[in-house]
């Protein structure tokens, strides 16, 4: 049933590139995108999307994406915060729900609150037959087959396919994005499968950090743009499994505050793809190695030989358009969590005081 892997996560982590397959075929057509249900992205003045865990950091990755290629504003809540808030719902606006099950409580909730309010209510979600495909007025699934360990992999990865793909609809429908920018992006998406692939085998060097990591009580995730959520990502894999504190931070937060943390014995791991903001994030990478924190930079060939000089490791990921960056990146953020995981002997896919579907408040 695990295919052969000690754990359902690792067997998850494995099956990526084909689930990646899977879902891009129900979203793309030749060289664009054709979604398996209809929206209009185009009469919208607003995204508003809603989720909880994962799944929300999901959602803070498509913030970038929507804002940057359709140009329309997106903000990102959190379902217990949203459902509570008496949030403004704007009349011409769109809320869109993410979730893996679809049903978890806070989200179906939210969603319940938002329904009749926004004009209409979108989610993004693994089981079809789950509460909140059923009641959403548009729901696109991510096709990720089942995933069994509680925290979640494959489902990540399909959830971001699927964003980018809608947000690359709606650039179209937008006006913000020509055709050979969509082709481009799309043969980028078509060749992700195969970038996940490559990206699997750093999995042995992930397992020969582990044992740094797993000595670690804290350790602190940086990123900038779409990396910062991948950053959010990792700290939180790790913590649901592997029980050490983790702390995401966007890296031009680190001097105001959490660089006080910094000493040899903080692990700092740093989604860095070469893009246009790798400048800037190597110069928070060089603060933290002044103050002798160890620092594990992810990045690629180009940013390895610009910024790697000083740092303990480097995890050395495909070349890609910065656009799909987040997609590949999660394969570091799960496999670094799995092994110190392991290392440390947890029970990976049933990690202590949590269930795979929060269906209680
Ligand atoms: O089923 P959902 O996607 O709505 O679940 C949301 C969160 O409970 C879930 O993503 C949780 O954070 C995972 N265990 C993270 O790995």
């Amino acid at each position: 049933e695990k295919g052969g892997h000690r754990h359902f996560m690792a067997k998850e982590i494995h099956e990526q590139p084909q689930t990646l397959k899977d879902v891009l075929e129900l979203y793309i057509e030749g060289d664009r995108i054709v979604p398996p249900a209809e929206v209009d992205f185009a009469a919208l003045s607003r995204l508003t999307i809603v989720a909880c865990g994962t799944a929300h950091i999901a959602g803070t990755v498509a913030k970038y994406w929507f804002e940057r290629i359709a140009r329309l504003p997106v903000e990102c809540d959190i379902a217990s915060e949203y459902r509570y808030r008496d949030p403004v719902i704007d009349p011409a606006g769109a809320v869109m729900l993410i979730s893996q099950s679809g049903e978890t409580a806070d989200t179906l909730a939210a969603m319940r609150h938002a329904a009749g309010e926004a004009a209409s209510i979108l989610s993004v979600v693994n089981v079809p037959t789950s509460s909140i495909a059923r009641e959403s007025d548009v729901a696109f699934p991510i096709a990720a087959g089942v995933e069994v360990g509680v925290a979640s992999t494959k489902a990540f990865m399909n959830q971001l396919a699927v964003l980018l793909c809608l947000a690359i609809l709606a650039g179209r429908q937008r006006g913000t994005l020509d055709a050979e920018r969509e082709a481009e992006l799309v043969s980028e998406l078509r060749r992700l499968p195969g970038l996940v692939s490559q990206a699997l085998a750093i999995e042995s060097r992930c397992a020969d950090l582990a044992s740094w990591l797993a000595e670690a009580s804290d350790i602190l995730f940086l990123g900038r743009g779409p990396m910062f959520p991948l950053a959010h990502e990792g700290a939180l894999k790790l913590k649901e499994i592997s029980y050490i504190h983790a702390e995401a931070y966007a890296s031009g937060e680190l001097k105001h505050g959490p660089i006080a943390l910094v000493d040899r014995s903080l692990p700092v791991v740093v989604f860095a793809p070469s893009d246009a903001l790798f400048d800037k994030t190597v110069s928070n990478v060089q603060e933290v190695m002044a103050r002798e924190g160890q620092v594990l930079l992810v990045t690629d060939a180009e940013g390895a030989a610009a910024g790697g000089q000083g740092c303990r490791d480097i995890l050395t990921m495909p070349d890609c358009d910065p656009m799909v960056t987040p997609l590949l990146y999660a394969v570091p953020a799960q496999l670094l969590a799995y092994h110190t995981a392991v290392h440390k002997g947890t029970d990976v896919d049933q990690p202590r005081n949590l269930a795979k579907s929060v269906t209680v408040e």
